[in-house]
């Protein structure tokens, strides 16, 4: 990991309470809340919303506008695309039924886990209580409203498997009999599945 110092841009607004990791930059107009924790090595673009206590893993790359609000976790090496929202309540309101105002106190958390080496393409949503597992490839403009399996590429509203997504990014078809791809990815070569899944 590197042992560059943070290079965090003027105008990001960083809490004193967050963790940076060495080599990681923060762009402009980015905004990191209290307790939050950014490893090392990422990029956090423009805009960028990290809420109290999100958790970025040692090289993330989070890009412009995207909101990860608490509760996300995104271990080593995650890709985020531009304009992506992380929800955390899956039944929100501004209100109670009396109509006095919603606290803090007034609703639960479901926490969002993107495991490593995965990546979620522009504008996608991810609904709150979900897990993408490892390598998992969410296409852009997709809405996941259930788990991801590691490998598998999913896009659409609600977000649908077409396929299996090689470590390189490149779709690897289901078989015509609905299995999942074996044989060696014909962009890089590499045996899937893997044989080591990290
Ligand atoms: C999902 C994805 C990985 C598929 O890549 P691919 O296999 O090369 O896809 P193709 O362009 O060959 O398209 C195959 C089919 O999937 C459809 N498709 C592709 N991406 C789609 C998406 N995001 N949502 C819905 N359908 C999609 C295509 O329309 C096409 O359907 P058709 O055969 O009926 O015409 C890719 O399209 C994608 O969304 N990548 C993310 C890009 C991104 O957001 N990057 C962020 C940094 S800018």
């Amino acid at each position: 990991m590197s042992e560059r110092p943070a290079r965090i841009h003027p105008t990001a607004d960083v809490a004193a309470t967050a963790e940076i990791g060495p080599g990681t930059s923060i762009w402009n107009q980015a905004q990191v809340r209290e307790g939050a924790r950014i490893g090392a090595d990422c990029i956090i673009g423009k805009n960028v919303y990290v809420d109290v206590g999100v958790v970025v893993g040692d090289r993330g790359k989070v890009q412009n506008n995207s909101s990860l609000y608490h509760g996300v976790t995104l271990e080593y090496g995650v890709f985020i695309g531009p304009h992506v929202c992380f929800t955390n309540d899956r039944l929100p309101r501004a209100i109670n039924p009396d109509g006095s105002p919603k606290t803090d106190a007034d609703w639960e958390v479901s926490p969002i886990l993107v495991r490593h080496g995965a990546a979620l393409g522009a504008n996608s949503t991810v609904l709150a209580g979900t897990t993408i597992g490892r390598w998992a490839l969410v296409g852009a403009g997709s809405v996941v409203t259930h788990d991801v399996a590691d490998f598998e590429l999913v896009v659409g509203n609600p977000a649908r498997r077409v396929g299996s997504a090689c470590r390189c990014g490149h779709r690897l078809p289901d078989g015509a009999d609905g299995m999942p791809f074996s044989g060696r990815c014909p962009r890089c070569g590499e045996a899937f599945p893997p044989e080591a899944d990290a």
